[in-house]
């Protein structure tokens, strides 16, 4: 019982929509109506600015965290925190709070991994940040990094969060399809930075 409610909590804590909340709240602006129509760091970024977008990101990593945490902090130790973990991130996807629509996984899947190995975060954030500014494209850097990150976890020997890598990285690529298709036709968003913004502008 105790963990059903721990994993609907962790749920509920995924389905937090930050970027449509502190978009109303603050701008009275729904960011699903503007740019790429996402909920996340980069639409936030993108539309209301440098400050909403960097707070959407650390709550958006926090609320896996947390959730990915859970069990730890209950004392639940049959329980892998994994599973806590993909309950938010599931919930940031398919929002109770948003009709059972949402982000495209990668801020959430990262508060998991940060959760789990901070080290590894650290290079996903590395990799996030370099490959955003080559590219000018947070789509394609996030595309990159989530497989990189699997290839390190699979190399540290971690068969289990190497699986569930390989299952978020393919479902981040499938939430991006919208995404691939800008970038193939050129029309993908470019971010105001970076090496390909640089060269267009
Ligand atoms: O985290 C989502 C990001 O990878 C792409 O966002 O708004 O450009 O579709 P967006």
């Amino acid at each position: 019982m105790k963990i059903a409610i721990l994993l609907i909590v962790a749920y509920i804590l995924g389905s937090i929509p930050n970027g449509i909340w502190i978009g109303k709240v603050f701008f009275n602006t729904d960011i699903r109506k503007h740019g790429s129509g996402n909920i996340g760091t980069t639409n936030t970024f993108r539309v209301l600015g440098k400050f909403p977008g960097a707070l959407v990101m650390v709550l958006d990593i926090l609320k896996g965290t947390l959730a990915t945490l859970l069990p730890i902090l209950f004392n639940i130790n049959h329980v892998s925190p994994i599973i806590f973990g993909i309950c938010a991130v599931i919930g940031h996807t398919f929002s109770v709070f948003d009709h059972f629509h949402g982000g495209k996984a990668v801020a959430t899947s990262a508060g998991m991994l940060l959760a789990l190995h901070p080290v590894l975060f650290v290079c996903a954030f590395v990799f996030e940040l370099t490959f955003t500014y080559l590219t000018s494209m947070v789509s394609l850097a996030s595309m990159i990094s989530f497989p990189l990150i699997t290839i390190l976890i699979f190399i540290n020997k971690d068969i289990p969060l190497g699986i569930i890598g390989v299952i978020l990285s393919v479902f981040i690529i499938v939430r991006h399809l919208g995404n691939i298709k800008r970038i193939l036709n050129g029309e993908e968003n470019l971010m105001p930075f970076g090496l390909l913004y640089k060269r267009t502008h």
